[in-house]
């Protein structure tokens, strides 16, 4: 029997049977998380005038289109006007920045861009218009396929970000992997458990009426087994994006999901 926290401070028994055999095996073709929630959610997401997500994409075309910064710039004036044309590339990060010598997910790359491209301040991580422009990028690679960039330098990084999902944390003493691969499927309040992909995100999350970024949402699950969260964009978490980038190579990129 494991006590699962929910954020707001209620605790609801849950039994997690760990007998269960390890759905850990890397040549079973990745599920997307759409595959477990309720019909309701599906048809939000699959509806795009419907999908609460869409406004945050449209707010994305619009800040694509304004000019920022001491260097008066558009992101469309480099990289088009239209849906960007290298679009596909948000479906292969993080990346190895070998210039920077560390990997770099979307949002900072689109930081990067601000900063030294505009010569305009970063944005926030999780703020409106962070959320919008990564959102934005990713919808405009919708469909296209999931890949993962696990050679050279980021060959280590993605081990790195294994070691984490496997890692026990928390006063539960749970990894990652304890729920998206030892319980997928099985129920957590009104939720099944998913593979926990990432091929979805930014996601709206309905009950906090908001998109969230995947960072975000390694910071729930950590908190909901009373793990410390990771500060957004640290080292851990953008190795454990590449790792779940890796493990869910293949799946269609859906943002935005809509979830609870
Ligand atoms: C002055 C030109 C310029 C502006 C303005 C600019 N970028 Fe870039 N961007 C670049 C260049 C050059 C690269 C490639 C850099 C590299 O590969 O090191 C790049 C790379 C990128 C990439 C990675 C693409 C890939 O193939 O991996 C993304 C994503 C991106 N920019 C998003 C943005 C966004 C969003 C904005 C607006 C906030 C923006 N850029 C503004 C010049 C610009
Ligand atoms: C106690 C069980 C539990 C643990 C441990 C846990 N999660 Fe989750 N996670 C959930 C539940 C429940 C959801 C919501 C339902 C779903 O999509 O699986 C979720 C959702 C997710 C999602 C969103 C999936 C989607 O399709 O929207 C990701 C990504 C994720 N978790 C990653 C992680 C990572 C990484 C860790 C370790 C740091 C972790 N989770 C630890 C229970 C857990």
């Amino acid at each position: 029997m494991i006590l699962f926290r929910l954020s707001h401070g209620l605790v609801a028994a849950l039994v997690l049977l760990t007998t269960g055999v390890a759905q850990g095996d890397d040549r079973r073709p990745p599920r997307s998380g759409l595959e477990f929630v309720a019909p309701g959610l599906r048809q939000l997401q699959e509806d795009e005038f419907a999908n609460p997500g869409m406004l945050w994409v449209m707010r994305g075309n619009q800040l694509w289109r304004e000019p920022a910064g001491a260097a008066n710039k558009s992101c469309a004036d480099c990289h088009g006007k239209e849906a960007p044309e290298n679009a596909g590339a948000a479906a292969g990060y993080p990346r190895f920045d070998a210039a920077r010598g560390r990997p770099v997910n979307l949002e900072s790359r689109i930081n990067l861009c601000r900063t030294e491209e505009m010569r305009a301040p970063p944005l926030a991580y999780e703020s409106e218009p962070l959320l919008a422009l990564t959102a934005y990028f990713r919808h405009a690679a919708r469909s296209q396929s999931m890949v993962a960039d696990d050679s050279g330098a980021m060959t280590a990084v993605v081990a790195r970000g294994r070691q984490v999902f496997e890692q026990r944390r928390g006063a539960f003493d749970l990894a990652c992997r304890h729920c998206h691969e030892l319980n997928v499927g099985k129920s957590l309040r009104e939720e099944r458990i998913s593979e926990g992909q990432s091929n979805g995100f930014p996601t709206y999350r309905v009950s906090w009426q908001t998109l969230v970024s995947l960072h975000r949402r390694f910071q729930a699950c950590d908190t909901a087994v009373s793990a410390e969260p990771l500060a957004l964009g640290h080292d851990d978490y953008v190795a454990l994006e590449a790792y779940l980038a890796r493990r869910g190579t293949g799946l269609a990129i859906e943002t935005p999901a809509v979830r609870r």
